[in-house]
Order: C-alpha cells, then sequence, then structure tokens
C-alpha cells in the first residue's frame, strides 16, 4: 500500500457560490476521505481551489455588468469561506488566477509543445466584427434546429436538452452585439487525444474493471467505444492563462487544460510552505492518485487530464476516479440560474454550530451509485432521530450516568468485555468501506455502533442495578465509556466538529486508526472525564418550514406565464435603483438619422432641459408619428456617439406581439420632468 494519498476535488468555479449539490457529491465524501487517510497515517495531500477562468466566469461578468477579475475575487472568498466553515480539510485552497498557476500551466503546455505532443490546426469560428472577438460557442444564440426555440445556444439548447455546434444554429447572432457573426479562420493547438487510445484502453478497460466505480468505467469505455478525436487546448478568448507562444497573441490556454494543473500548481503551492516535495505526490509511483469529481467530470479526469500527463512524460496516473451522481433538492433538479439551491453559505449562517447536521445528512443521501434526494423533511428526521436520538442520546447518558454515580471518574470493569469487539468491528468496517469509496456504509456502520451503545445501555440497566448489584453497573458503564470513546474517534472523519467536543468531554487524544483497532480499551477506569456537552439539538418544525418557504418563493418567483420572457436578471439593492433617474418627457422634433436605417433622432423637453436623444426606432415609426408623443426618459444615462450624433438619454421602449416597438408611456398626460419610481 503506497504511503502517500494525492487527493484532490474538483476546482468549483468561481461564478458561484457552492451548494448542497457540490457537498454531497464531491467535498463532503473527499473530506471524509482525506481525514481518514490521515488517521491511518498516510502522508496527505488534500488539494483543491477555484476555477476562475472559462466561460461561466466571463458569461456571469458581462450579466453583472463588471470584470471577470471582480467576479472570481467575490465567489473565491465566499467559496473558500464556505469550505472552512464546514471543516472541509484542505490541506491548500487556491485559485487558477495565482501567479504560479500561470506558470506551471504555461511550462506544462511549453512542454508538450517542444515534444511536439500538439498538432496545429486551422478552423473557422464565428467572430464578431463589432466586438473585435472570437465566440465561444456559448456566446451563440439562435433558433434550436430540433425544437425550434429561438433562445437556443451554440452548444446546447436548455429547452429540449439536445447538445448543439453553432454552425447547426438557425439564424445564429452574437450575443455580444446581436450581430450575425461570420466565419473566421483561426489557429489552434490539438492534443489528438486518438493517438493515446491504446494506452487508454489498456489502463482503464483491462486495469480498472474491477476496481473503478461502474459508472466511471461505463462512461470511459463509451467514449473509448466512440473513438476520440483531436481536441483544441487553445482557445481565442482573451479570459485564461495567455498561450505562451509568439504567435498566439488574444489566444488562452482552454480551461480544461489549465484547470486540472490547478491541482498540480497549488500542491506546488502547499509544498513550498510546507517544506514537501510536490514530486512525491505527483511524480513517484509510490503515491495514489485520487480525483473526487461529479460524473460530469468524468471525460475530462479520465480521459484528457491523463493523455496530457501521460504526453508529458513524467506524472503517474490516477489510481481511482470515484465520480459521483447527481443530488436533486426536493425531487427537481440543483440550479444556480433558478435559485433551486440550499447554499452553503446560507446554512452555516441559518444553523450556527450545525455544520455536522449537514454533513451527516448529506452523507447518507449521498448521491454514489445514482442521483439521489435532499428533503428537508429528511433532513429534519435525520437530525433529529439519529443525530439526537440515537448518537446524542447515547453519548449524553453515559456522560450524565457516569458523573452521577461516580463523580465523573470512570468505573472499573471487565477489560475483556466482548462487547468491547462492537469498536474494532465498526473501525473494521468503516475502513473497508471508506476504502471502497463507500461513505453511506460507512457513516452506517459508525451509526451502527451508536445504535449498539444504546441498546447495551437498555439491556443493563445501571440505573437499576446500581441499587443491587453496583460491581455490574460500574462494568455497564466502563463499557459505555469505551463505546463513547470509540465514537469519540470513529465518527471524526464525518462529524468533525462533534469529534473534537467528544474529545475534550471524554478527556482524550484522537488516536490513528491502528491503535484504534488494537486497544480495546479506549478510556481507563479512574480517568476522569467533563460534564456532558449539548452535541446535537432537535430542530423545530419552525425551521424546516421556513426553509421549505424559501423553496416555494423560488418556485413561485420561477413560474413563467411567458415562456418567451427572459430569466431575471441578478438581484440589485434599493441603493442601486435610485441611482437611475427616470422622468416623464415629451417628443419636440423626430428626424431620421442619414444612413441609419434603424435610427432616428429627437429633440425632447425633459422638463429640466431639451436634449437630443437618438433611438433606434425607425422601423417602428414614422417621425411624423412621433412628435407630440410623450415619453419616458432614462435622464442620466452617460452620453453616447452614435453615427457621430451624441444621444443623452434613452427613450424606453418594449416590444409588441408583432415585433414592433412600442413607447412606454403614462396613462394620463403629465407635466415634463416628473419622476418615475
Ligand atoms: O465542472 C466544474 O465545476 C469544473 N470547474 C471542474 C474543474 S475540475 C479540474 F479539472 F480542475
Ligand atoms: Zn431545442
Amino acid at each position: 500500500m503506497s504511503a502517500r494519498k494525492m487527493i484532490t476535488a474538483a476546482l468549483p468555479y468561481a461564478n458561484g457560490p457552492v451548494h448542497i449539490g457540490h457537498l454531497a457529491g464531491v467535498y463532503i465524501p473527499a473530506d471524509v476521505y482525506a481525514r481518514f487517510q490521515r488517521r491511518l497515517g498516510k502522508e496527505v495531500a488534500f488539494i483543491c481551489g477555484s476555477d476562475e477562468h472559462g466561460i461561466p466566469i466571463t458569461i456571469r461578468a458581462k450579466k453583472e455588468g463588471v470584470t471577470p477579475q471582480d467576479i472570481v475575487d467575490k465567489y473565491h472568498g465566499i467559496i473558500k469561506k464556505s469550505f472552512a466553515d464546514l471543516g472541509i480539510s484542505f490541506d491548500e485552497y487556491s485559485r487558477t488566477t495565482s501567479k504560479k498557476h500561470y506558470e506551471v500551466s504555461q511550462d506544462f503546455f511549453t512542454t508538450l509543445y517542444n515534444k511536439e505532443k500538439f498538432t496545429e490546426e486551422v478552423s473557422e469560428q464565428y467572430f464578431d466584427e463589432q466586438a473585435n472577438e472570437f465566440l465561444a460557442d456559448r456566446y451563440i444564440v439562435g433558433t434550436c434546429p430540433n425544437c425550434g426555440n429561438d433562445n437556443a445556444y451554440g452548444d446546447q439548447c436548455e429547452k429540449c436538452g439536445s447538445t448543439l455546434s453553432p454552425s447547426e444554429l438557425i439564424n445564429p447572432k452574437s450575443m455580444l452585439s446581436g450581430n450575425v457573426p461570420i466565419l473566421k479562420e483561426t489557429k489552434n493547438w490539438y492534443l489528438p487525444l486518438n493517438d493515446y487510445e491504446n494506452f487508454l484502453n489498456e489502463w482503464i478497460i483491462e486495469g480498472h474493471k474491477d476496481d473503478w466505480k461502474p459508472n466511471v468505467y461505463g462512461q470511459v469505455k463509451s467514449w473509448l467505444n466512440d473513438g476520440l478525436k483531436p481536441r483544441a487546448m487553445t482557445r481565442d478568448l482573451n479570459w485564461g492563462v495567455p498561450v505562451p507562444l509568439p504567435d498566439a497573441d488574444g489566444k488562452v490556454l482552454y480551461v480544461w487544460f489549465d484547470a486540472p494543473i490547478g491541482y498540480i500548481s497549488f500542491t506546488q503551492e502547499w509544498a513550498e510552505k510546507n517544506g514537501k516535495n510536490w514530486k512525491d505526490y505527483w511524480q513517484n509511483e509510490e503515491s495514489d492518485l485520487i480525483h473526487f469529481i461529479g460524473k460530469d467530470n468524468i471525460v475530462f479526469h479520465c480521459i484528457i487530464f491523463p493523455a496530457m500527463m501521460k504526453a508529458h512524460g513524467d506524472y503517474i496516473m490516477p489510481k481511482n476516479v470515484p465520480a459521483f451522481e447527481f443530488l436533486n433538492l426536493e425531487n427537481d433538479k440543483i440550479s444556480t440560474s433558478r435559485n433551486w439551491a440550499v447554499w452553503a453559505h446560507e446554512y452555516v449562517e441559518e444553523f450556527p454550530g450545525q455544520q455536522d447536521v449537514l454533513r451527516y445528512a448529506l452523507l447518507s443521501s449521498a448521491p454514489e451509485t445514482k442521483d439521489n434526494n435532499f428533503t428537508w423533511k429528511d433532513f429534519q428526521t435525520k437530525n433529529n432521530s439519529e443525530l439526537v436520538g440515537i448518537f446524542g442520546n447515547f453519548i449524553n447518558r453515559v456522560a450524565v450516568l457516569i458523573h452521577k454515580y461516580y463523580d465523573g471518574v470512570v468505573p472499573a470493569g471487565d477489560e475483556n468485555a466482548v462487547e468491547l469487539n462492537e469498536i474494532t468491528k465498526a473501525a473494521t468496517e468503516i475502513e473497508n468501506f471508506l476504502e471502497n469509496f463507500e461513505f453511506r456504509n460507512a457513516l452506517s456502520a459508525m451509526m451502527n455502533l451508536a445504535r449498539f451503545g444504546n441498546q447495551y445501555l437498555q439491556t443493563e440497566e445501571p440505573w437499576k442495578t446500581i441499587k443491587d448489584n453496583p460491581e455490574k453497573a460500574a462494568s455497564s458503564l466502563f463499557v459505555a465509556a469505551q463505546i463513547a470513546v470509540g465514537l469519540a474517534q470513529v465518527c471524526e472523519p464525518f462529524m468533525p466538529f462533534s469529534a473534537e467536543k467528544l474529545q475534550k468531554m471524554f478527556n482524550v487524544p484522537q488516536i490513528n486508526w491502528e491503535q484504534l483497532k488494537n486497544n480495546k480499551v479506549l478510556i481507563k477506569t479512574g480517568d476522569q472525564i467533563n460534564n456532558a456537552e449539548l452535541l446535537f439539538s432537535k430542530i423545530e418544525d419552525e425551521t424546516i418550514e421556513f426553509q421549505i418557504q424559501k423553496l416555494e418563493n423560488t418556485k413561485a418567483s420561477n413560474k413563467k406565464t411567458n415562456p418567451n420572457a427572459n430569466p431575471m436578471k441578478d438581484e440589485i439593492q434599493f441603493d442601486d435603483f435610485t441611482k437611475i433617474d427616470l422622468r416623464t418627457a415629451t417628443i419636440l422634433t423626430a428626424e431620421k438619422v442619414e444612413k441609419a436605417d434603424k435610427l432616428l433622432k429627437f429633440s425632447v423637453d425633459t422638463g429640466v432641459d431639451v436634449r437630443t436623444v437618438v433611438s433606434g426606432v425607425a422601423e417602428s415609426f414614422t417621425p411624423e408619428e412621433c412628435v407630440g408623443k410623450q415619453v419616458m426618459i432614462l435622464l442620466n444615462l452617460a452620453p453616447r456617439k452614435i453615427r457621430g450624433i451624441e444621444s443623452q438619454g434613452m427613450l424606453l421602449l418594449t416590444t409588441k406581439p408583432d415585433g414592433k416597438l412600442a413607447f412606454v408611456t403614462p396613462d394620463v398626460p403629465v407635466e415634463n420632468g416628473v419622476e418615475i419610481g
């Protein structure tokens, strides 16, 4: 068995906070595994960080009207804090905009380039002439050839779910300018994945049939059966790690090239700070590389990244890639854009001190082999019936009884009592399950030990035997104390906050797994324990109803009476609204703008002044129709030059069912310059 464990958890995109789906499907299981490996005495590097490049980031930035850097700074902070608050014990949580990461990922690219592992290919890509940018597939919208949805993206139609390529869209338009994009030639560097088919077949299909999860193995097999194609490792974008070649201006590394290298660069950052050698973890067969990911990341971690590492030549291959399925929330797909989620940072605020409850609830519904479901009712039951009713109840009874009868000193008992084997049994079962990535079974094995403890007390009834058979009562509580400390030890990977409280309660240090399996006596006769501390408390119906109501509100606000209505833009604060100066105004004159079919030039009486506004309404109105109309104007919009004319403000318009524009106008005549709000 390898001495070292190089454990990675998928780098979350820094375009939004993390939710319970991420936690249940990647981060909590990965943390349990990492904590457990440390308890086995392995040298562990548990590495993660924010994925700060790629289209999800630039789309979010465009939506919020800020820079990509603003977006990643904001969400990196929120995500990092949520992980720390929930006890995810990363050795390093960094970010792909770090200087080190730029160096390491560029160096990796250069190595492959120098070894002639890339092919150069010129292809035609959509280009927005006005924005002067090549368009990522997500930046092209048009009509879906399969269902007719007018808002399908260049990579996918969200209405019918079909995967598309931009060339399939009917009437493609650029999301940047609204213009029809042109096709333009561009050169990029490709990794010929087809060259790695034999290697991948041998390594995974022949080598990991029995030890990789069937969902992972099956997906890889089907990719390989379909045959691999060269894949571009560079993109024409202005957000990402620049391609380190002289003839690659305006090109960056493909986000799926740079992101997994993040695991390596962050390990280097950690190693430098901690006097370790990162190569021991990445370039030495004595190390087990394990990637924790969601199922949508399988191809990247089992095909593309391994092919990159193989091409490089110095790296070990992953030992296992335990990919999880998805978690649903209240029987509906978790969705960031629909706000259908339980957000980690909100949970931490709304359930202070109850991190282990979420860890426990999510682990017990971890989507290990198939998609699973989280409901608030189930969360409440898990807390009230299992954590409070079984685990907490047992611990509390042991501590209270030892204080009541023995002033908190552990009484004498049989060190060979057969019941003590239950602790070893639980520790062994947990070990076997965790080595096999069976987190739910491991958690059950832990809870079964608490269940056993409760039943034991129930059968022994020391509160009765203390009167007629005090020796038996002592022996029962001696055994119960061992089980309680056994629980303090085995629960740590799953519930680290409770483990810490328990160790303090019983005055015991944390021991490693071998000691735990070999020592039957975990707390000695005569040892003093502290007063019982509350581990878990009942979650009331009101608390759960509040959460359910929150989701109901989301559902109501997601209901579309008009299927064509665009989704709501990101929420703004009242202060943002008060910055907007909307007024009533009257159009005094209107004329066509030369050589611009769509534009009319107006002079408008705004009550505060008479000003010029250029508006794209010429296809909907004649100039004569506009004169005298009362309209609404955005008064304090910064002036813009349109066809050489300075436009001072914007008239509010909407679209009629026939596609023509209409002015937004007050329903009775009012004075000009009256504020709207
Ligand atoms: O799917 C995602 O959220 C990606 N950001 C995961 C990246 S994992 C890795 F390779 F960096
Ligand atoms: Zn469609």
